[in-house]
């Protein structure tokens, strides 16, 4: 049984009775008091062991993206055997997650407070394929590279990545011309320049064939795509922390449209490999063996995730990261999405998230969207709970689902490198 006075937030009474508090991530402590008569009491534990959504909400420098790193340290934290049967991966849409390897023995003192000590955390740092020479060029650590093949993109993700409207002419062209490819190439590999091929057959007057070729041009330079592909068991693999580095997608390469193709194709590739795994794993459980399935549970932690999955309007990772909202449970994937503007994410995933974490929030839609979420635990008005919260960096408010009220909470200092935040003066290459 649990002890007392350890807030748990995400267990239900059954697996609790079951495991305990294994399977659980300690990221806070309860504050008690207010403003700066406020003090931190009871540890407070989130399970990482079963799918969840969380919402990770807060203005700008509230500690979004510091959180996200405790909770993944906390997964990678977990015991063997449960952290091997599990996987992370992080999108990393500033490139700031390649720190977490170095200990943050700048915070040693704040860190003993806590019963902690600085440390580093075995991720890999995967880059797009096409980006080595950046980061070489810039003294960039990284692991590994990834890429992608172009027939594992549909014509929607093609659409969705070029900001296109299918029934708009260039939309048509790109139709027509996909489908006549699909009809002569089938399954078979296929490259882009064989695409622009097939778009420069169709008959089509005015200035959508040229348009849409130049946009395939553009997007043999985002550096994505190579024969090599996309091994997605290089990039998922139990007890490991992968990195995805989608920072260097630039405003004029496409940007958040490509960084959202690249989600697109995890989320879903993953999903599939997550189903086909669940089926193994409950036949092999039927059968009473003690095998494992291939891909392991799944967390995707997502930054400036209303860029991706947002409320209006569609990306390429829209339905496949809706996939995992709706039916993410059963396979076994969850999510971290951290948003400052809970209102410009999906609907539908601010409504099912199950775990939600908020920094301070000011801007009154961000406000409604959150009390929508909270209404049933809200003893006052959201505002209240964010006004009794010190000025401190970490502080949130945290939905228990358990005792059905809404905690203050101080998430607790990174044993890891945090790179976001404000600059300091310190290069990502040197040793520190
Ligand atoms: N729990 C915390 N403990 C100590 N410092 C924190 C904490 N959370 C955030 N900070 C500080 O606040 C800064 C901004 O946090 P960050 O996560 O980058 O903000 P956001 O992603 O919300 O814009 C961090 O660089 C860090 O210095
Ligand atoms: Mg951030």
């Amino acid at each position: 049984m649990s002890e007392l006075n350890h807030i748990l937030i995400g267990r239900d009474h059954s697996d609790l009775n079951k495991f305990g508090e294994a399977g659980m991530g300690t990221i806070a402590k309860q504050i008690v008091g207010e403003k700066q008569e406020a003090h931190l009491t009871n540890p407070v534990k989130i399970d990482l062991s079963r799918p969840h959504i969380i919402g990770l909400f807060g203005k700008r420098g509230q500690g979004k993206s510091y959180s996200m790193g405790t909770i993944a340290e906390e997964i990678m934290l977990l015991e063997d055997d449960i952290r091997n049967n599990m996987s992370g991966v992080i999108i990393d849409t500033m490139g700031i997650y390649w720190s977490m390897k170095t200990p943050n023995s700048n915070d040693a003192k704040l860190l003993a407070e806590w019963g902690l000590k600085p440390q580093g955390f075995d991720i890999t740092v995967m880059i797009p394929e096409g980006h080595e020479q950046t980061f070489k060029e810039n003294n960039i650590a990284y692991d590994a590279t990834f890429s992608i093949k172009p027939n594992y993109l549909n014509t929607d993700d093609w659409a969705l990545s070029f900001n296109l409207e299918l029934d708009s002419e260039m939309g048509i062209v790109l139709q027509k011309a996909m489908r006549e490819l699909y009809e002569e190439i089938g399954d078979k590999e296929y490259s882009i320049d064989d695409i622009i091929k097939y778009i420069k057959k169709q008959e089509f007057s005015g200035s959508a064939k040229d348009g849409l070729i130049n946009r395939f041009i553009v997007a043999k330079d985002w550096g994505l795509f190579s024969e090599h592909g996309l091994d997605i068991h290089q990039i998922v693999r139990p007890g490991k922390m992968a990195v995805i580095d989608v920072s260097h997608f630039t405003q004029a390469s496409g940007g958040w449209s490509v960084k959202s193709l690249v989600i697109g194709l995890l989320a879903r590739k993953i999903l599939d490999e997550r189903i086909k795994a669940r089926r193994m794993e409950e036949s092999e459980v039927m059968e009473g063996a003690n095998g494992k399935g291939h891909m392991p549970i799944t967390w995707m932690l997502i930054d400036e995730a209303h860029q991706f999955l947002p409320r209006d309007g569609m990306t390429a990772a829209s339905l496949p990261l809706l996939q995992w909202v709706k039916i993410g449970r059963e396979p076994g994937v969850s999510l971290i999405l951290a948003t400052q503007m809970p209102n410009k994410l999906h609907q539908e995933a601010v409504s099912q998230a199950d775990l939600v974490i908020s920094h301070r929030l000011t801007s009154s839609k961000d406000l409604d969207s959150l009390s929508e979420i909270m209404q049933n635990y809200m003893k006052y008005g959201i505002s209240d709970y964010f006004d009794r919260l010190p000025r401190l960096k970490g502080s949130a408010i945290i939905l228990d689902d358990n005792s059905e009220r809404i905690v203050p909470i101080k998430i607790r200092p990174r044993m890891s490198w945090h790179a976001g935040g404000s600059p300091i003066a310190i290069k990502k290459n040197e040793e520190f």
